[in-house]
């Protein structure tokens, strides 16, 4: 890093941002939705699709719109939102695992996959009705006239009830991931112990197509395809059935429940904006963050850890999974207090390095280079950034958000970045990384309007800053 942006950018330098962000949204645009990467996810991604979303209000309210609107239009019926959405326009061999390895519209029939789009038949994060209500805040009158709350609502709403009901593996109300994609930090050490039980699928019988585009030593390894590929087969085999599935894998993981327990206080606010009765799911907000508490808090690591479901047992792995939960609104003050000191502890070195790591500086299995496995990203050091703020850490959340400005413009919009360096790893021109640099750069210019935008009760923030 070269130079940091302190408190806001520059006037020349962020005019260069905001036109390299711009240009990559643009030229990931596919006409519907945002590729993440032309080369390397040529298809339409969940939880990308929602970060893109919100970066992509302050270029275009009506592409945002549209952006979350095709990949709902792919939702099951037992109200799934699946992982990737495929363009039949791209070859099989672009992209690994294509559509006729999940062949959605036959495997996934019984569970309701769309008879007309190809999906996979796994989810992501649902960051989807934060994006949702922080693209109507872009533009309220617009999102009014075209009547874009009510046309999403019920899909957002379907969505967390299959999260919260056929997901519910574990019996305590947290949303279970089946799958190492699931999460989507996939090679996170997390799941290193948990895969120790999947039997790898044979190496030849499929090729990688992420390799064509990454170098090895930044993806996962040809043992973690194996494991991935195995648990897909096996779940597509089940006809995407979740409920006595017997899953190899099953896991509950912080981020995946704290940004539904985040999206869910938005669908309660998209449901008083659409005229709905906002209280069930506030009231599904509190019961979810009292179980996240309950079953994935440990006093002892100083932050939340995932679960494994097949043992019953708190995975020791610290990831950063486990310090997004400060995105949460109204956590108890020991918990945030513990939280922002394992971020600053020599596990995170938040304020010390230029973003947080992916995965325990100290840890065994740490490696700056190979994706989920230490390297610092875009999407979640955003969280970290507003839930810094929301807990009045302003300076910690200012210093993070002008790191990572300049981290973005410096790496070429990089899908992420060495975590002492902040150079480039994995693929460039990333959507969400542009997207997401975009909408700290409003941010950073318009604080007031970042504040009413955030999604989240501000009459809930308490703290001090650090
Ligand atoms: N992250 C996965 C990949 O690398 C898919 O979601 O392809």
């Amino acid at each position: 890093m070269t130079s940091l942006l302190v408190e806001s950018p520059a006037a020349g330098e962020a005019e260069t941002l905001r036109r390299g962000a711009a240009r990559v949204l643009l030229g990931n645009w596919m006409g519907a939705s945002t590729v993440p990467s032309r080369g390397l996810y040529p298809h339409q991604w969940s939880w990308d699709s929602a970060f893109i979303a919100i970066g992509l209000r302050h270029l275009s309210v009506r592409r945002a719109q549209r952006e979350l609107e095709t990949l709902l239009h792919a939702q099951w019926a037992d109200g799934r939102v699946p992982h990737i959405v495929f363009n039949p326009a791209v070859p099989h061999d672009a992209y690994f695992p294509s559509p006729d390895f999940w062949r959605s519209s036959s495997a996934g029939a019984a569970a309701g996959a769309p008879a007309g789009t190809e999906t996979s038949g796994i989810v992501q994060p649902p960051v989807h009705a934060l994006a949702a209500w922080l693209v109507h805040l872009a533009d309220p009158q617009d999102s009014r006239r075209r009547g874009f709350l009510p046309r999403v609502y019920g899909r957002l709403a379907a969505w967390h009830d299959y999260l919260t009901g056929a997901r519910n593996l574990g019996g305590g109300g947290l949303a279970a991931t089946v799958h190492p994609w699931e999460p989507g930090m996939d090679n996170s050490p997390c799941w290193d112990a948990p895969l120790q039980r999947v039997e790898p699928a044979a190496t030849g019988s499929y090729r990688r197509a992420d390799l064509d585009h990454g170098q090895p030593s930044e993806r996962p390894t040809d043992l973690d395809y194996g494991r991935y590929v195995r648990l897909a087969t096996d779940y597509r085999d089940g006809g995407y059935a979740d409920a006595g599935a017997g899953h190899a894998f099953a896991v509950e993981d912080p981020c995946v429940n704290a940004l539904l327990i985040v999206s869910e206080h938005a669908l309660a606010r998209i449901a008083a904006e659409t005229g709905a009765d906002p209280a069930p799911h506030e009231r599904r907000a509190a019961l979810l963050t009292e179980a996240l508490v309950e079953r994935l808090w440990s006093p002892e690591a100083g932050m939340f850890l995932c679960r494994d479901l097949v043992s019953d047992e708190l995975i020791p792995e610290k990831s950063v999974t486990g310090l997004i939960p400060l995105i949460v609104p109204g956590l108890p003050q020991e918990i945030v207090d513990a939280l922002i000191g394992t971020a600053q502890s020599t596990a995170f070195r938040l304020g010390e390095v230029p973003m947080v790591p992916s995965y325990d500086f100290g840890g065994a299995a740490f490696d700056p280079s190979r994706y989920w496995r230490g390297p610092a990203w875009f999407n979640t050091n955003w969280l970290m950034e507003r839930g810094l703020r929301q807990y009045g850490r302003t300076a910690a959340a200012d210093r993070l958000r002008a790191a990572m400005l300049t981290a973005a413009g410096e790496s070429g919009f990089a899908e992420y970045v060495d975590p002492f360096t902040a150079g480039a790893r994995g693929t460039r021109d990333f959507g969400w990384t542009a997207a997401l640099a975009l909408d700290l750069l409003v941010a950073a210019e318009r604080p007031d309007e970042d504040a009413q935008g955030s999604g989240l009760p501000q009459d809930e923030a308490i703290g001090a800053d650090a």
